[in-house]
């Protein structure tokens, strides 16, 4: 492939240009060029606009062409929730969920997270990099390009370091979807440490005197995560967690407000976090202290549509009153197994009433935003990273449209081609 690659033949090639952070009415704006195309050199882009325009550069001339033939063109998917590495399904609590039992009641029984946590521990390495493997060649030929992913079934001091190192493993990277790690020890507080009055404050001990600075030694995770919920760690647990993680660099995020209030919302802001997620339970004053802060508001409507809930985090609500909205899959075994952003889409429109607009801005710069690297991912302008994906539809709006449907037929990570094979060929 010669170093320059002119990408041409986009029916609608949505830039989503323009500053980072999209707040309000700015969800709306996907910046469409019709009849698009990409000048690309050495994996980032150099010129976005009109065929016209772009096939009249001098460096066009001399750049491989490649043409798509009229179909939809995407940054691609930043899908900045995910817990990348487990064992196994948990199919065995779907069944169970399906007959009439809540998630909590499963995890008081040593399901849920324990149950995924045991699966792992007894796991080999090669094991979970084959799965690992799998599921991120999967993101990509959904048109993912980035994913962050968090560690928190393994909960001792050896298995979240295995985990970890994996985000960081030479064989996942052949799937080329870029990887953000994210430490997540506070996930919930592991069997061993049960059962006695002191064994979460022995646990966060573990974790903030051993495993934080091990993990900052190791450079093995850019963010820290807990998730702050009933049945797992409290609004002062977390805070104390968290700045442990920032003293050794690790810039804070937050399960918040899933399963019940806690006020992980005002810490995630207080404590300038880069995300909180899920959001079911927010209230007024924590949607305002949203819009008022630089924290991202991350949706993650896979969970409440596989538990079975009624309801949705308030999208709308969030929107209107100028949060940072973003998009992830929270692709995990436990409440969201699915890895397909498209259906996300599909759920952010009819459940959450947001528009396929503003669903895919909060699914690319918004998700950018939300791992703090809107500077390089999550548009397609000048500079940025040519990150793209390419779906068979004659409209934008047809990728939420069709449900439960993968449209994406190729995918691009900086200018080259990690799902699809050529476009002429197709
Ligand atoms: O994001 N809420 C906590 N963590 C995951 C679920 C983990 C699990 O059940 O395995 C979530 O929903
Ligand atoms: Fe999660």
């Amino acid at each position: 492939m010669s170093e320059t690659l002119l990408i041409s033949g986009a029916s609608q090639l949505l830039t989503l240009r323009g500053r980072g952070a999209r707040r309000g009415n700015a969800l709306s704006d996907v910046g469409i060029v019709k009849d698009g195309a990409l000048l690309v050199r050495r994996g980032l882009i150099v010129a976005v606009g009109t065929r016209k325009y772009v096939e009249a550069l001098p460096e066009s001339r001399s750049a491989e062409h490649l043409d798509l033939g009229g179909r939809v063109v995407l940054p691609g998917f930043v899908d900045s929730h995910t817990h990348l590495i487990h064992a196994a399904s948990r199919a065995e609590e779907y069944e169970l969920k399906i007959a009439g039992a809540s998630y909590e009641e499963i995890a008081r029984k040593g399901g849920g997270i324990l149950n995924s946590v045991k699966k792992l521990r007894a796991a080999t390495d090669e094991a979970l990099q084959k799965r690992a493997l799998h599921a991120l060649q999967e993101f990509a030929k959904h048109g993912t390009t980035t994913i962050e992913a968090k560690s928190g079934y393994g909960l001792d001091l050896a298995s979240e370091l295995r985990v970890l190192a994996l985000h960081h493993n030479a064989t996942l990277g052949r799937a080329s979807v870029e990887i953000v790690s994210t430490f997540l020890g506070a996930h919930v507080v592991p069997a061993e440490y049960r059962g006695k009055s002191d064994g979460a404050e022995r646990y966060i001990r573990m974790l903030t005197e051993i495993l934080i600075p091990e993990i900052a030694e190791r450079k093995l995770a850019e963010f820290c995560d807990v998730f702050c919920d009933r049945g797992a760690f409290t609004r002062e647990q977390s805070k104390r967690i968290l700045q442990k993680g920032r003293e050794f660099g690790m810039t804070p995020r937050l399960h918040a407000e899933q399963l019940s209030h806690t006020g992980a919302t005002q810490l995630a802001v207080q404590l300038g976090a880069a995300s909180c997620d899920h959001l079911e339970q927010v209230n007024r004053a924590d949607i305002q202290a949203l819009a008022k802060s630089h924290t991202v508001a991350t949706l993650l409507p896979g969970c409440d549509f596989h538990l079975g809930l009624e309801k949705y985090a308030p999208a709308r609500a969030l929107i209107d009153a100028g949060a940072i909205v973003a998009l992830a899959t929270d692709y995990n075994p436990g409440t969201s197994p699915t890895l397909s952003m498209s259906m996300i889409l599909s759920l952010a429109c009819t459940q959450l009433r947001m528009t396929p607009a503003e669903a895919i801005t909060a699914a690319t710069i918004n998700g950018a935003c939300a791992l703090r690297r809107e500077e390089k991912i999550g548009s397609l302008d000048v500079g940025k990273q040519a990150d793209f994906a390419v779906f068979d539809v004659a409209d934008y709006r047809e990728i939420p449209y069709y449900f439960g449907v993968n449209t994406c037929v190729q995918t691009f990570k900086c200018g080259r081609i990690i799902h699809g094979g050529d476009a002429n060929q197709q």
